[in-house]
C-alpha cells in the first residue's frame, strides 16, 4: 500500500483544487490522491500558520521541512515576501503539486526541492518549520528534529505542530535534549506548537 510519505507513488492522480485563506489573503491549492490533507488544510498546519504569522516578525529565510502540497511555505511566503522560502519533502508527487500551487498563487520568492529529511538541503535558514510525517513514524519525526540544528542560522528559531496524542511531550524532550530549551507556545484542540531556539 502507498501512504502520502512514500518517495514515488503509483496512486491514480485525482487533482482537486481547494480555497484556503489566512488572515483574509486568499490562496488557491491542488492536491492530489496520495498526498497528506489532501481535502482541506490540515488543522495543525493552520494553526502552525497562525502561530508562526504571530510570533515572528520578519524572518528572512524560512524552510518548511516535509511541506506536501504546500499550505505552509505557500502562506509563510505570501505573507513574509522578503524571506527566501525553501519547501522539501521526500514525495515526489508532493513536490510536484507544491511547485505547481507555488505558481498558482503567484509567489516569487519560494523554491521546491525533493530530499529525504536535509539529505539535500545545503543552506542554513532562521525559521525552520514542521508538521512532521508522524506516520513515517518516530525516527523520521526525531531526524527532522535533531537535524533542525544543523541548518539553523544562529539564533534561528524551530517550529513543529505535533498532537499530544502522537509524541508531542516525546518530541519537546527531544527538542530540549538538542537545543537546550523548547517552549510550547501554543496549545488546541490536543496540538501542541513546539518552539526552539538556536542559540
Ligand atoms: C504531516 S505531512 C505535512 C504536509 C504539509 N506540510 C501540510 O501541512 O499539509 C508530512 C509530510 O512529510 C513528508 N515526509 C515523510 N517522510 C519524509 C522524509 N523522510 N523526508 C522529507 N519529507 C518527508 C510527507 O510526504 C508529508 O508530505
Amino acid at each position: 500500500m502507498e501512504h502520502y510519505f512514500t518517495e514515488n507513488t503509483e496512486v491514480e492522480h485525482n487533482i482537486k483544487e481547494m480555497q484556503f485563506e489566512m488572515n483574509d489573503e486568499k490562496f488557491s491549492f491542488l492536491t492530489d490522491n496520495a498526498v497528506f490533507s489532501k481535502t482541506r488544510v490540515d488543522f495543525g498546519s493552520e494553526l502552525l500558520i497562525k502561530t508562526v504569522l504571530r510570533e515572528e516578525t520578519k524572518p528572512d529565510s524560512i524552510l518548511d521541512v516535509g511541506c506536501g502540497y504546500g499550505p505552509i511555505g505557500i502562506t509563510l511566503a505570501r505573507f513574509y515576501f522578503d524571506a527566501i522560502v525553501c519547501m522539501c519533502d521526500i514525495n515526489n508527487r508532493a513536490i510536484d503539486l507544491a511547485h505547481d500551487n507555488i505558481k498558482k498563487n503567484n509567489i516569487k520568492n519560494a523554491e521546491t526541492i525533493n530530499s529525504n529529511i536535509y539529505g539535500n538541503i545545503k543552506g542554513k535558514y532562521e525559521l525552520i518549520v514542521t508538521n512532521p510525517p508522524i506516520r513515517a513514524g518516530k525516527k523520521v519525526v526525531h531526524e527532522i528534529l535533531v537535524g533542525s540544528k544543523e541548518h539553523l542560522k544562529r539564533d534561528g528559531r524551530i517550529y513543529a505542530v505535533i498532537q499530544k496524542k502522537q509524541g508531542a511531550e516525546t518530541a519537546k524532550k527531544k527538542l530540549e535534549e538538542v537545543f537546550g530549551n523548547c517552549e510550547v507556545v501554543e496549545k488546541k484542540a490536543g496540538f501542541w506548537m513546539l518552539r526552539s531556539y538556536n542559540g
